[in-house]
C-alpha cells in the first residue's frame, strides 16, 4: 500500500489508535481517522492524519470518512456503544475498501467469548460474512492496562489493592499490536487470519507491580482484595457491569493457569514482541 491506499482508523484517540496512526503513516499510506465531535483526546493523534468527526453510533455520519478507503483498522468501542450500528458500519467498510483488521480478543480465541455476548466475536461473525479481506487480531490485555494501578502508586503510593495478584496474563504492547494490525493491512498475505496477539511472557499482576516498583526503587505491595468489592469500584468509574464480572471471574481463572500466548508479533513484524517492563521504562512518569 502506498499513498494512492487510504486506510480509516475507528477508536482513533484511544490507547491504541494514535500508535497505529503514526505506524499506518511512516508506511506512506493516506490515513484518516474517525473521531466523536468534540473528543478531549484528538490532540493525540499525530500530524498529517485526516480527521473525519462522526460518531460510530449514527452510521450516516461515517460516509464521509469511510468514501474511497482501501482499508480500515477497526476497533470497537464496546465499553461506550452497543453493536446495534454494527452491521450497517461493517456493511459501509465492505462497499468501499478491500481490507479490514478488526482489533477482536483472546476471549474469543478460547472461547470464552461466545456470539451472543455483542462483543468481538459478534463483529468477527459480521466480518467472515463479508467479501472484505479480514484479518482479526485477539490480543490478550494490553500492557497498558496496568495504567489502573497508578492512582495508587503515584505520588509515594506503597500498596496496590485488587483482586487475583496471581492471575498471570501473557500482556502485549499496545504498539505491538498496533504494528501487527498495520501489517495485516498493508501487506499481502493476512487474510482469513485469526491472529493471536501477545506480549513475549507470563506475567503475573502482583509481578507487573513489582516491576514498576523496580523501576521506581521503592517498595510497593500487592494486597489482594474481595472480587465484589473491586468490581463495584470498576462499575462505579464505568465499566459496564458484565464487562467488570467477566474480567474479574476471567482473572480469577487465570490463578490457576496461565493466559495462552504466541509469537505472532515475531512472526508479522520481524521483530521480537516488547516486555511489560520496556512498556514500564517508557510509561513510568505516570507512576512517578
Ligand atoms: N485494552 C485491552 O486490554 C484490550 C484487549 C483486547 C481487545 N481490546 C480491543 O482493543 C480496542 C482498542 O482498545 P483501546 O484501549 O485503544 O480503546 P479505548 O482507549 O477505550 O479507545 C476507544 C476509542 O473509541 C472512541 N469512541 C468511543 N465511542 C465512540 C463512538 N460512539 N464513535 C466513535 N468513536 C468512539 C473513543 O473516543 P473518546 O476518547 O472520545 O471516548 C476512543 O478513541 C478496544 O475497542 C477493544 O475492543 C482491548
Amino acid at each position: 500500500m502506498s499513498k494512492s491506499c487510504v486506510v480509516l482508523v475507528t477508536g482513533a484517540t484511544g490507547n491504541l489508535g494514535p500508535l497505529a496512526v503514526a505506524q499506518l503513516l511512516k508506511k506512506d499510506v493516506v490515513v484518516r481517522a474517525f473521531v466523536l465531535k468534540d473528543d478531549p483526546n484528538v490532540d493525540r493523534l499525530p500530524e498529517g492524519v485526516e480527521i473525519h468527526y462522526g460518531d460510530l453510533a449514527d452510521p450516516d455520519s461515517f460516509d464521509d470518512a469511510v468514501d474511497g478507503i482501501s482499508g480500515a483498522f477497526l476497533m470497537w468501542p464496546f465499553f461506550t456503544l452497543s453493536v446495534d450500528t454494527a452491521p450497517a458500519i461493517v456493511e459501509k467498510i465492505e462497499a468501499q475498501a478491500r481490507r479490514v483488521t478488526f482489533v477482536s480478543s483472546v476471549g474469543v480465541h478460547i472461547g470464552l467469548e461466545p456470539v451472543d455476548n455483542n462483543c468481538h466475536a459478534y463483529i468477527e461473525q459480521l466480518l467472515e460474512k463479508t467479501s472484505l479481506d479480514w484479518t482479526f487480531l485477539r490480543t490478550t490485555g494490553f500492557h497498558c492496562n496496568a495504567l489502573g494501578f497508578a492512582p495508587q502508586i503515584r505520588g509515594g503510593g506503597d500498596v496496590v489493592r485488587f483482586p487475583h495478584g496471581a492471575a498471570t496474563r501473557t500482556s502485549v504492547h499496545e504498539g505491538d499490536v498496533a504494528a501487527v494490525g498495520v501489517a495485516a493491512i498493508t501487506e499481502d498475505g493476512h487474510a482469513g487470519k485469526k491472529y493471536l496477539v501477545s506480549g513475549p511472557e507470563e506475567l503475573s499482576q502482583r509481578g507487573q507491580v513489582q516491576i514498576i516498583a523496580d523501576l521506581l526503587g521503592r517498595e510497593v505491595r500487592w494486597e489482594d482484595i474481595e472480587q465484589e468489592a473491586a468490581q463495584q469500584a470498576m462499575v462505579g468509574s464505568g465499566w459496564p457491569p458484565s464487562y467488570a464480572q467477566g474480567a474479574l471471574d476471567y482473572f480469577a481463572m487465570l490463578t490457576k493457569e496461565p493466559e495462552v500466548g504466541s509469537n505472532v508479533v515475531q512472526e508479522v513484524t520481524g521483530r521480537p514482541a516488547r516486555t511489560f517492563r520496556s512498556w514500564a521504562t517508557e510509561h513510568l512518569d505516570v507512576f512517578r
